[in-house]
């Protein structure tokens, strides 16, 4: 059998899973030189990937894919099972939502692996099967392995290698991180298949490090909870540093000193959101409750960042006593800037809160609005002008900021607005600048409001 080391430089990979992570890794093996193939359910996707254009948008990739697709490096199918026939490493990186329990929906795990399973039975040559999709401690080994060798009839660590490698980019930066991770994480079944993955890692300057599967896999839960505890932990203290008139973002850059902490993940807003975080935590939530383990610490994560958005709407409502009939431009729906992604956006609780009580919101997001519109029908005026959004309406509200969002003005406020109001759910202002123009500046952990 002919060993992948010595295919090395003609290795194909299949990605199968064409979200934030399967195109980003596949675009990055591609600039290694990696031919790759990354593969979707939806056929017009793969039309609009082979066209060189992305299917969803994210900085820097819609210039990364359309070079990786002319120089023949990537390409996009709806054929997984040809797509694994075809390549010699194949990531697993489709979507593992939230259960209506908090647990991981692995569906479409499930789907997948049969279909390397259908792929490995009609190949001669080994191949190493990547689980890159966050998945909780056990499911490669219980879930993953046995489908793909029932189906294929061939034995891990004989007919086909086996690896966990999480991922751990941010969306909003995910080209940048997947070429530049801050490390890479291996999970092993055997020797052969860590070799095969550390190979391919080579050229990516950081450390790998080697463990066992559920080692990996427990890895990112891991990181994902702190990085939300840590938001969390600010978000707390945002709400002691209004009751005492101090800037929490003060407190903050005094606690972030400490070479013990550091100074990222510190910034108090209207809480975390997007498709990780939330559902990550609750996962790993529902896998300790099942295996007999309290999570005190991180069920109040989870209760905490329910709070926060509440939080915003209080001070929203201090601006204006009743807020019936008032008009709020609503600047921000996406999760965070930089992306079109509306899973688990604050936005949401704090717009439906809103028009319960009797406010219209007028929204403007640049890359989100779409996205937004399938989350609720409430009647919103959505613009993709913030100019248009602002014009008139009673007071502003900021839930992720946009550097669109950021450029504009105390004097853009005080033109457009009917009163010079702004509620910045994300510190997206400084106060001081905004206030001495003339604006009445109220902020998730600012000073000197009523709360
Ligand atoms: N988004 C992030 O920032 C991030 C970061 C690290 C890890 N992760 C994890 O990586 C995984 C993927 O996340 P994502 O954000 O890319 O998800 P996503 O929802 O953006 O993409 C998942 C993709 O998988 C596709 N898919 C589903 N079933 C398929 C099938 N049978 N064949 C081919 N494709 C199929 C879907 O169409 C979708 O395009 C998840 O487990 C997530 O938790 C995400």
């Amino acid at each position: 059998m002919q060993k992948i080391g010595d295919l090395m430089k003609d290795l194909r990979i299949a990605v199968l899973g064409m979200g934030y992570v399967g195109l980003t890794s596949a675009v990055a093996f591609a600039k290694h030189g990696f031919k790759s193939v990354c593969t979707t359910t939806t056929p017009s996707k793969a039309e609009k990937l082979n066209k060189g254009i992305p299917p969803f948008y994210e900085p820097e990739l819609g210039d990364l894919v359309k070079e990786m697709v002319g120089k023949g490096l990537l390409s996009g199918s709806t054929d997984n099972v040809d797509a694994v026939r075809f390549s010699n490493v194949t990531f697993i990186c489709v979507g593992t939502p939230s259960l209506s329990d908090g647990s991981v929906d692995l569906s479409a795990v499930k789907i997948v692996a049969k279909d390397i399973g259908n792929a490995l039975a009609k190949k001669g040559d080994y191949h190493v099967v990547v689980v890159k999709s966050t998945v909780v401690p056990g499911t490669t080994e219980n879930l993953v392995i046995p489908i793909v060798e029932k189906v294929s009839g061939k034995r891990a660590g004989n007919g086909f290698g086996v690896c966990m490698n999480p991922e751990f980019l941010r969306q909003g930066e995910a080209v940048h991180d997947s070429l530049n991770p801050d490390r890479i994480v291996i999970g092993e079944y055997d020797k052969s298949s860590g070799n095969v993955l550390e190979d391919i890692y080579k050229e990516y300057d950081c450390p790998k490090m080697r463990f066992s599967i559920k080692a990996a896999e427990l890895i990112k839960y891991a990181a994902n909870s702190l990085l939300a505890t840590k938001i969390t932990f600010a978000n707390e203290f945002s709400r002691i540093c209004e009751k005492f008139n101090i800037d929490v973002y003060e407190v903050m850059k005094g606690v972030g000193m400490d070479f013990r902490i550091n100074p990222l993940f510190l910034n108090a807003g209207c809480g975390f959101g997007g498709s990780c975080f939330p559902k990550d935590v609750n996962a790993i939530v529902a896998l300790a409750k099942n295996i007999g383990v309290e999570t005190p610490l991180l069920d109040s994560v989870l209760y905490t960042n329910e709070l926060q958005p509440m939080h915003l709407v209080d001070l929203i409502k201090n601006t204006a006593g009743s807020l019936e009939g008032k008009v709020v431009a609503f600047l921000g729906l996406s999760f965070k800037p930089n992306t079109g992604d509306t899973r688990e956006t604050r936005a949401l609780p704090v717009i439906k809160k809103l028009y319960e009580f009797g406010v219209k919101v007028r929204a403007y997001d640049p890359k989100a609005i779409d996205n937004f519109k399938r989350l609720t029908d409430l009647p919103i005026e959505y613009f993709e002008k913030w100019e248009e959004a602002l014009k008139g309406a009673d007071l502003a509200v900021v839930q992720s900021d946009w550097e669109e969002i950021r450029a504009i003005t105390a004097d853009d406020f005080k033109r457009l607005l009917k009163n010079p109001i702004v509620v910045d759910g994300r510190r997206t202002y400084n106060p001081e600048v905004l206030i001495a123009n003339g604006i009445k500046y109220y902020g998730i952990g600012w000073k000197n409001q009523l709360v």
